[in-house]
């Protein structure tokens, strides 16, 4: 048996636009509308007007922290055009976790833009990061007394790659260079965001605020030991898991790092091409792992790795997200387990670890793949919005009460 921290936060997260419903306003709305992804999100849990049911359930749980997204196109429907009510229901949200003992954790930008803001070009624009900073300094000021964790983007090259590389996202664009511009836009985007909130509380005296962004890393293992699986691989893990931190860092704008950790990546690069370096995984099946449904590999040991290698940045850590979707609910808890084993560890070896958030806290709306990869600790049935807690929620309950595994 090993302890984890004194005052570790535990907890699960949820994005607005998967999990709300009735999101008319942003660009992913706008695409499900035509024939670009296979389903539309409609009601999606219901999560807007069933919140608090779903935060009292996070509270028998046992969860302490919450994370959740504020939509921005709620927020900002049209341009300039600000919903007080809008602002109004978030507040509720924050004190009704509040008032259950839940710590919220607020992201500010997890992959939905409003439809105006993808109409004037989105992230592609340099100059149109304004938009998003002066809702961004329209919500700090609103809830920074009660607010400490701000997350600005969640997985930014996440967003990029898939929107803007393999065209799987709105607005489905297939450039490398505008990858790339995306990319540093967002970088650009995080720096003053973070600098205009720590301003805020600055302005208002408040204790200093806890920002980051949540990072997608992976695993890259290589396949078999050849020169371009070992280049490749470095490569990989420079530019996809450390680069958007680095440049962060250099600008000093990171409070702690947020990490969204999912499994392993088997470099496979049999040509080399920047294609083959940078994307090709291996397919046949000679190192067989666990799956998830979505066939992505489970290597609860790529979480240690990880955190060992950022052990060199000397800031604390926040698990942002770590999940699995599965139908399978035994799996579940073994890859829950089997996280928080490497997790422990990795504390074991020095890693200063601020909590663990499991992704998700209900089923939900997954992007592209629709509703049928089930990732929540609470089972969600669409026809009638019921919610059933999963007998791994059950388990993971008594760690985090007992904050042992
Ligand atoms: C995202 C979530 C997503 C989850 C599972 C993360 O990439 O932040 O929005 O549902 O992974 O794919």
């Amino acid at each position: 048996m090993h302890k984890f921290p004194q005052a570790f936060l535990w907890g699960a997260a949820t994005s607005a636009h998967q999990v709300e419903g009735q999101n008319i306003y942003n660009d992913w709305w706008q695409a499900e509308q035509g024939h670009f992804l296979k389903e539309a999100s409609h009601s999606a849990c219901k999560h807007y007007e069933l919140y608090a049911e779903d935060f009292a359930i996070a509270k028998q749980l046992n969860h302490n922290c919450h994370r959740f997204s504020i939509e921005w196109s709620r927020i900002e429907p049209s341009e300039g055009n600000f919903q007080p009510l809008e602002i109004e229901h978030y507040r509720k949200i924050i004190a009704d976790l509040k008032s259950k003992g839940i710590e919220p954790i607020v992201t500010l930008h997890h992959f939905t833009n409003p439809i105006w803001f993808s109409q004037k070009g989105g992230w592609a624009k340099f100059k149109l990061q304004r938009y998003f900073l002066r809702f961004v300094d329209k919500i700090v000021r609103e809830f920074a007394g009660q607010v400490k964790f701000w997350i600005t983007i969640n997985e930014p090259l996440v967003y990029s790659s898939h929107a803007y590389l393999l065209g799987a996202w709105p607005p489905g664009e297939c450039s490398l260079f505008k990858t790339a511009k995306v990319t540093l836009n967002l970088a650009q985007a995080h720096i003053k965001a973070y600098r205009i909130i720590h301003k805020i509380y600055r302005q208002k005296a408040l204790a200093r605020p806890m920002v980051s962004i949540a990072a997608n890393l992976q695993a890259f293992e290589i396949c078999q030991p050849t020169l371009k699986n070992k280049l490749a691989a470095y490569l990989r893990n420079k530019l996809y898991n450390f680069y958007f931190i680095d440049t962060l860092l250099r600008a000093k704008t990171l409070d702690y790092i947020g990490i969204n950790y999912y499994g392993r990546n088997l470099v496979d690069a049999r040509s080399w091409r920047i294609r083959d370096l940078l994307l090709r995984t291996c397919q046949d099946n000679h190192y067989p792992l666990r799956k998830n449904s979505l066939g992505w590999d489970i290597y609860p040991e790529g979480l240690f790795k990880l955190l060992i290698t950022a052990k060199r940045y000397n800031l604390p850590v926040l698990i942002t997200e770590n999940g699995i979707c599965t139908e399978d609910d035994d799996l579940r808890w073994d890859y829950i387990r089997e996280h928080l084993e490497q997790l422990q560890r990795a504390i074991g070896g020095g890693v200063r670890v601020l909590g663990y958030i499991y992704w998700s806290l209900i089923d939900n709306f997954e992007w592209d793949k629709g509703f049928a990869p089930r990732f929540g600790l609470v089972h969600v049935d669409y026809q009638n919005y019921k919610r059933t807690i999963k007998a791994s929620a059950m388990k993971l309950a008594e760690v985090f009460k007992s904050g042992e595994i």
